[in-house]
């Protein structure tokens, strides 16, 4: 008789076991909802294999379990991105989703993941809301808020003594919030934006907004365009021989992973970012040439962020010893994690985005080169996040 309840708990360990074992066979699904077409193919294309780069680093598993990808092209389009969202919530019953570069589009994910207590990592959309109003325990940020490296850059070109500037940008969430920190950067500086340029998402016709900078001279214009959108507005700018007598700032998107094409109209160009590619630590270094061997390109910002985006989620798993159903325990480890990135390393705000070093960056050949820290540990300011 004594040995019935030694027989009970033994029984009891077999179904423990068998439940993790069941859990621990099955691949982690990883839902990728990312632009593969249009303006930002190539930020989503970076951010994927940022991704797997890091997972491959671990043997292609995540806290012992391998990892499964889904994938669905959301176009950057807001208007598909909840039916997008739901092919891999409902149709492919993802575990995780990482998702996207475009604020629109990031927003109805937000709402989505919200909706279905989904976790959601996003590894560039910087749509402020998000990890404001919106926050929620089970969404984490990789990236950036589209404030942090405008305002940055705001209080450089104040800095500089500029009083009158101009923007340009397009007319969305992630153009208007940057506009918004880039002026409150430059007013803390004494300086003003006169006027604010925009033109519809995802287009490129520039050129009579280029004139109307021309006609009003101000002393410096913040530009935020990304992808293929910013090569061509970088190459206008110069085309217009505006380079010559206004110089030209922007959050760090404007120059990066477009050097090569941007060519001679971005040699110089000064930008605010949490990356510069030529930060010479051990965990750049080996991330840099990781990546080169893995794609055959060069690393920009995106792979960074979506590199990252997989060591957060790698932090809750191994916290929660590779069980998703420890919900509590994967989401806590989430945000507590110091991520000890290529970009140097950088913690996660109760609103669930990264707190962390702004450079300003200045081009050299297809280089974004350090030049200093523009504003050290920013952090994105208070926006009502309640959980
Ligand atoms: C955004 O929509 O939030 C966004 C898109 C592209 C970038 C940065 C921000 O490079």
């Amino acid at each position: 008789m004594k040995t019935l309840p030694k027989l009970a708990s033994a029984a009891a360990a077999l179904c423990a076991a068998g439940a993790t074992l069941a859990q621990g066979n099955a691949p982690i699904k990883v839902g990728l909802m990312l632009p593969y077409t249009g303006t930002f193919a190539a930020l989503g294309n970076m951010i994927e294999n940022g991704f797997k780069l890091y997972v491959q680093e671990q043997g292609g598993k995540l806290a012992g379990r391998e990892i499964q990808y889904f994938k669905v092209d959301d176009e950057s389009d807001p208007s598909k991105a909840t039916d997008n969202v739901n092919k891999l919530i409902k149709r492919d019953q993802v575990d995780v989703l990482v998702g996207s570069v475009h604020s629109g589009v990031a927003l109805a994910m937000a709402k989505a993941a919200r909706d279905s207590n989904m976790l959601l990592i996003i590894p560039n959309a910087g749509a402020v809301d998000i990890t404001g109003p919106m926050c929620s325990p089970s969404i984490i940020r990789s990236s950036f808020s589209n404030w942090q490296p405008a305002y940055a850059m705001g209080i450089v070109v104040g800095q500089k003594g500029v009083k009158r500037a101009m923007t340009i940008t397009w007319n969305y969430a992630a153009g208007a919030e940057t506009v918004k920190g880039f002026t409150e950067g430059l007013e803390k500086g004494g300086g003003k934006v006169i006027k604010d340029l925009t033109l519809p998402f995802p287009g490129v016709e520039f050129q009579a907004l280029l004139t109307e900078i021309a006609s009003q001279k101000p002393e410096a214009v913040y530009a935020f365009f990304a992808g293929a959108a910013a090569v061509k507005f970088v190459k206008d700018y110069a085309a217009a021989g505006l380079n010559k007598t206004i110089p030209l700032y922007g959050p760090g998107f404007l120059t990066d992973g477009t050097l090569e094409a941007q060519g001679a109209a971005a040699q110089g160009l000064q930008t605010t970012l949490h990356y510069a590619d030529n930060l010479d630590t051990p965990r750049n270094n080996s991330f840099r040439k990781n990546f080169a061997l893995a794609y055959k390109a060069n690393a920009a910002v995106y792979a960074v962020q979506g590199y990252d985006a997989a060591q957060i989620l790698a932090a809750g798993l191994n916290a929660a010893k590779g069980d998703l159903t420890k919900r509590e325990v994967l989401t806590s480890a989430m945000r507590k994690v110091t991520v000890d990135s290529p970009r140097g390393k950088f913690t996660i705000s109760n609103a669930g985005n990264p707190v962390q070093d702004i450079y300003l960056r200045e081009a050299k050949g297809i280089n974004n080169e350090y030049k200093a820290v523009a504003v050290k540990g920013l952090a994105d300011p208070a926006r009502g996040c309640k959980m």
